[in-house]
């Protein structure tokens, strides 16, 4: 056989194995089934919990905001997923956002935005959001 042949041979054989692995056999393409995708899904462990979890430590907290202005704003939607914090029970382990930009996430005023009530960037200026307003009322 001329060297060029087997050369050939080889270059057609990696080619041909590279080509299987990467559209049949590699993970990612085995993990597009919607099952396989579930199993890995399922297996993360949890991270956000629900608010009358945190009833069962913040009780003063949960029950000015279950009678305020964000009682249909879960916890979680202004202090982020809480599963880890529950376990740890600390300080610094949960955020907590106080600066006026993370009010105005909501509030800032933005064209089609109906259902939530908004101020102007101007509004209150120079303080902090929470100087006035207490969030959990
Ligand atoms: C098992 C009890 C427990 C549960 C449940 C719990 N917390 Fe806490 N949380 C604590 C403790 C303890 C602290 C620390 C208090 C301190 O040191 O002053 C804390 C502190 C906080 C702080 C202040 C953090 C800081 O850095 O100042 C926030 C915000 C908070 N929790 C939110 C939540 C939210 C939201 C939930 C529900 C997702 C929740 N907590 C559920 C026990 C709990
Ligand atoms: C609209 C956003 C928002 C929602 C909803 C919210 N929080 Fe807060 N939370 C804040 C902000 C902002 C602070 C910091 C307040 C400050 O520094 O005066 C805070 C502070 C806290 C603190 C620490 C200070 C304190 O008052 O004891 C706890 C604990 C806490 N939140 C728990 C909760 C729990 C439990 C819920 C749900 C029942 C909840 N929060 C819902 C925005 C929110
Ligand atoms: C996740 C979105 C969200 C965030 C973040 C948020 N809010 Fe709200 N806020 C709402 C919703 C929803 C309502 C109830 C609908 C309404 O009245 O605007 C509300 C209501 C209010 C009201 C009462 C308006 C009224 O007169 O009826 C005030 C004041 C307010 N928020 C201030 C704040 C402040 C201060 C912060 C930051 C600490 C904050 N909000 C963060 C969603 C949010
Ligand atoms: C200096 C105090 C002060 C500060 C700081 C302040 N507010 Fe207010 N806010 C008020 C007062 C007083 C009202 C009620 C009178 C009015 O509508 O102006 C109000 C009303 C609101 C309302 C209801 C508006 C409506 O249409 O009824 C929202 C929402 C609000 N504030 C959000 C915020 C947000 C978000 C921040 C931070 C970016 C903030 N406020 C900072 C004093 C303050």
């Amino acid at each position: 056989m001329k060297p060029w042949i087997v050369v050939l041979i080889l270059a057609l054989v990696v080619y041909g194995g590279v080509y299987a692995y990467t559209f049949n056999f590699s993970p990612m393409v085995r993990e597009k089934s919607i099952e396989n995708w579930l199993q890995i899904e399922s297996a993360k462990s949890i991270s956000y919990v629900e608010s009358s979890i945190c009833k069962e430590c913040h009780l003063r907290v949960y029950k000015n905001w279950s009678t305020g202005n964000h009682s249909t704003v879960e916890c979680e939607s202004c202090h982020g997923y809480g599963a880890e914090h529950v376990k740890l029970r600390s300080k610094g382990s949960i955020f907590v956002g106080n600066e006026r930009d993370y009010c105005l996430v909501c509030h800032k005023e933005l064209a089609g935005r109906g259902a939530v009530k908004t101020v102007s960037e101007g509004h209150g200026s120079g303080v902090i959001c929470t100087y006035c307003h207490d969030p959990h009322r």
